[in-house]
């Protein structure tokens, strides 16, 4: 079989939306707003933003560098590097790496999508009207308690990102973020327009950004960075593969500067959208990863009609944040497949999004029939831990960092300067010094520390 041709974004602007779209994701718009109020608010949010400025921007140039570079999906793309800069060959296993993380995230991911879809139809369809104390609790634990409903969404969801995967990049990935990333926008927008009119916009703000400095522990660090690498999608290779597509006219830096600023942007948003109103309906602020799925609907029947149709806005943006991002977990190893010349792009992707959906299976049995059942459960590191969760630990936890962590090695040590300053297309100004500076030390130092407060 022929590899596949390796194809280009129509624009920088197309590309933007694509890697805003992989950014923006379940990680801002569910995780950001619980994770923040888990974590007191102001200093997390603090830390936060400061990871994403020196850890994040760095890591996003050099992953975005390595696609654009070699014009190749991350495994092949690691691996020309590797050749044509003498390195050692150990550094290939990165590649692999890069390929097989995403397919990690994507089972789990797959699931809480389909949650998002379950909760979009049912707020339209008016399931969650007149709900009495504890009514959304129940709601939510019986979708957890469902197989065959938990089944029927993720395979929904898998099935919507293999469909776009398999038209390409131009007719399948940039259609889809060129419709869904404004439509997102403008619900956000409407939404947090709508909570800053009748919620309690001054208490989320001075929530949000008075840091109380005595609530910085290494744990707050430790969830900032890697909230910071999730939502990024950082050690995943989506960044890589995106990057893949980029024209040589395109500056790196500034996408870079672009995508994080755009994520942590409709971060703050987000929290912005759900704050104000639980605040103003005095339901528990710090409710975990209920947050959005137990307590938002209360506050959505305490609007009365209007709320449903908020409600169903929500959960719609949700599920548009969620597709744009599983797009870009499936595509690294459709391209590598195709590409490869091992399958057709439409074959690649239907063989590998069954593979994430038998995966997916015993995730989504994680919550109900194998919820007991721990797999690694004698390894300590794993203690109480069931498939879903050693996936997910394994996954966002350990090889994304450990990924970023050797991403930064690799390009602060091992590839020829030569390549990395043609890339960034900085000359060898100050600015560039100081990327290489921190991919160098400062990244695989900070990132070593973390990793090893998280594994020991
Ligand atoms: N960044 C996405 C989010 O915030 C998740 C993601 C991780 C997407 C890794 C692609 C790669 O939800």
């Amino acid at each position: 079989m022929q590899p596949a041709k390796h194809e280009h974004w129509s624009s920088g602007f197309t590309f933007l939306l694509a890697a805003v779209g992989s950014a923006v994701g379940l990680g801002n718009i569910w995780r950001f707003p619980y994770v923040v109020a888990e974590n007191g608010g102001g200093a997390f949010v603090l830390i936060y933003l400061a990871i994403v400025l020196v850890f994040g921007i760095p890591l996003l140039m050099s992953e975005l560098m390595i696609g654009r570079s070699t014009q190749k999906p991350p495994l092949m793309a690691v691996q020309q590097l590797t050749k044509g800069s003498k390195a050692q060959r150990l550094w290939g296993l990165l590649g692999w790496s890069y390929l097989l993380v995403p397919l990690g995230i994507l089972t789990f991911y797959s699931v809480v999508a389909g949650w998002t879809i379950d909760y979009a139809i049912g707020m339209g369809l008016g399931s969650f009207n007149d709900l009495q104390d504890g009514d959304s609790a129940r709601m939510f634990q019986e979708l957890q308690d469902s197989p065959v409903k938990l089944i029927f969404w993720m395979t929904l969801s898998i099935g919507i990102t293999v469909a776009i995967v398999a038209r390409g990049l131009k007719s399948g990935l940039e259609t889809t973020v060129k419709i869904l990333m404004p439509a997102l926008f403008v619900i956000l927008i409407i939404l947090v327009l709508y909570a800053s009119i009748t919620g309690d916009f001054a208490r989320s703000f001075a929530f949000m950004f008075t840091p109380d400095f005595s609530k910085i522990t290494p744990e707050l660090v430790l969830m900032a960075a890697g909230q910071a690498f999730f939502s990024l999608s950082l050690g995943s290779g989506a960044i890589m593969v995106y990057g893949s597509y980029l024209t040589r006219d395109i500056s790196i830096p500034k996408m870079a500067v672009g995508v994080a600023l755009a994520d942590s942007f409709v971060a703050l948003l987000a929290g912005f959208a759900i704050f104000p109103i639980v605040f103003a309906f005095g339901v528990d602020h710090a409710a975990g990863p209920g947050l959005v799925f137990v307590t938002l609907p209360i506050v959505f029947n305490d609007m009365g009609g209007i709320g449903q149709i908020f409600g169903m806005l929500f959960f719609l943006l949700l599920a548009f944040a969620a597709v744009t991002s599983t797009i870009s977990l499936l595509e690294p190893m459709v391209a590598q497949f195709s590409e490869s010349g091992k399958f057709k792009r439409v074959r690649a992707a239907i063989y590998t999004g069954a593979g994430i959906w038998f995966v997916g299976i015993f995730v989504a049995l994680s919550s109900n029939i194998l919820k007991d059942v721990y797999p690694l459960g004698f390894i300590p590191l794993f203690e109480g831990k069931n498939i879903a969760g050693v996936i997910e630990f394994l996954a966002a936890n350990v090889f994304m960092l450990l990924n970023g962590l050797l991403v930064a090695l690799f390009v602060g040590w091992s590839i020829k300067r030569s390549v990395t300053l043609e890339e960034m297309g900085l000359g060898d100004s100050v600015i560039f010094k100081i990327w290489f500076m921190l991919v160098r030390f400062v990244v695989p130092l900070g990132v070593a520390f973390i990793f090893y407060d998280v594994v020991m």
